[in-house]
């Protein structure tokens, strides 16, 4: 997994991810380009190996540090995964956003500004999808999306939240299905 922030979405793959041998598939390393994000103190509590990159751009480093990976996610991971990094894990490379695709991303788009531009478009609902990562913000195919009603009274926190719940249904759902793909075929269909 790449992630930048507290690593919630790391979490509810850890908690949804059976032990081995009955789990088709298991997180086998958190790699971040911030030396304080909360995912790798989670990833520690869960016996994970953790990698802290020197330099995001860097091709060759990140490419080393995905070694031992079938299926990479990216759950707030907020920089761009290079080409070479892209064409390596292509159709591999997942990334969840909490908004509903093509609309509310893009460079920028992350955090807290995502509810806001919801909410000031004044959509009746917004959701997360899981995408295939490209040279792109926010554009490879769409796998799954998940939609959430927007309430007259919501703050760009309170419809954070309630994405956030969604977020942690489907992306272990995603990544389980995409694991018995691999398990059963060795790739991605
Ligand atoms: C999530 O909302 C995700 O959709 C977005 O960044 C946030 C990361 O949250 N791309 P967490 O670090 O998994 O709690």
């Amino acid at each position: 997994m790449l992630a930048s922030g507290g690593g919630t979405n790391l979490q509810a793959l850890l908690d949804t991810l059976a032990p081995p041998p009955d789990a088709p598939a298991r997180v086998v390393r958190v790699v971040s380009n911030r030396a304080d994000a909360g995912a790798l103190v989670r990833a520690r509590r869960a016996g994970v190996p953790t990698t802290v990159l020197r330099d995001p751009t860097d091709a060759i480093e990140l490419q080393r540090a995905l070694a031992d990976a079938d299926l990479v996610v990216l759950a707030g991971y907020v920089k761009l995964v290079p080409p070479a990094v892209v064409a390596r894990f292509r159709e591999r490379l997942i990334n969840i956003h909490p908004a509903l695709l093509p609309a509310f991303g893009g460079p920028g788009m992350y955090g807290r500004r995502v509810h806001e531009a919801v909410l000031a478009s004044g959509a009746a609902e917004s959701g997360v999808t899981v995408h295939y990562v490209d040279e792109h913000y926010d554009r490879g195919p769409i796998i799954a999306q998940r939609r959430v009603p927007v309430r007259p009274d919501d703050t760009p926190d309170t419809l954070a939240a309630r994405v956030l719940v969604a977020e942690h249904e489907l992306l272990p759902e995603v990544v389980l299905d995409l694991a018995r793909n691999i398990q059963h075929t060795g790739e991605i269909q």
